[in-house]
């Protein structure tokens, strides 16, 4: 594809990304609905979704269309998972924003799968790829305050605090700041953890 920095430049774009931890950044398949559901059966994670993913349809559904934005260009949803290919999570970028090459991040993992640094080592991952196979120049994301976990996986991956947005989401009728961050295509690789 062309890469959103460089309009001239072609670069490689890989979907599967190998981690040293042994975790595996893939595209999702029609195969992970099951696997879908059986995450958006947690309640963090079903509040990240607007449209409820509550039936094996509507898993089906979402899948369909993270496969229809990675082919449009406008998002790159990877899943993530283990050696033996059990979803443990899905790290995001889009939308992307190929005038200023720039993209939004996302995260989420399973609940099994946390404290182990599976989000984190999955969103370095992630950051690398999209600097480098995508082009982009500026990662961003944001997190309620209430959510220090998200916090240290922005920190951990290289995406140092930017600023905060007041009352920016609501949440059954309640109003959150959320913290932003971003990384830099020429800031420091983060230390592995
Ligand atoms: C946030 C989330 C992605 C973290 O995933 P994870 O795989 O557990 O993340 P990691 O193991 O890489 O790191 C989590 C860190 O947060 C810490 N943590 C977990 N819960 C915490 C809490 N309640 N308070 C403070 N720190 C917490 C862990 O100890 C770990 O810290 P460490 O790096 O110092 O060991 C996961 O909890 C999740 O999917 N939540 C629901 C969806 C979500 O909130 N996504 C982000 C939206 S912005």
């Amino acid at each position: 594809m062309t890469a959103p920095g460089s309009a001239r430049e072609t670069r490689l774009m890989r979907d599967r990304v190998e981690t040293p931890s042994g975790l595996v950044l893939r595209r999702w398949t029609g195969g992970d609905a099951a696997s879908v559901l059986a995450a958006f059966a947690d309640p963090l994670i079903r509040t990240q979704s607007v449209t409820p993913v509550d039936t094996p349809s509507a898993a089906e559904r979402r899948i369909a269309q993270r496969t229809a934005r990675w082919a449009d260009g406008s998002a790159f949803a990877f899943a993530v998972v283990d050696g033996a290919d059990t979803v443990l999570g899905q790290v995001s970028v889009g939308p992307v924003d190929p005038r200023h090459a720039n993209g939004w991040v996302s995260y989420w993992t399973t609940p099994p799968a946390r404290g182990r640094g599976t989000a984190s080592r999955s969103c370095r991952a992630l950051a690398h790829w999209a600097f480098t196979d995508l082009g982009l120049f500026r990662l961003e994301l944001g997190h309620r305050v209430d959510n220090p976990a998200s916090c240290k996986v922005a920190r951990s991956a290289g995406f140092p605090v930017e600023g905060l947005e007041r009352q920016k989401l609501t949440y059954d009728g309640a109003r959150y700041d959320v913290e932003t961050h971003a990384r830099l295509a020429t800031d420091p690789e983060p230390a592995a953890g």
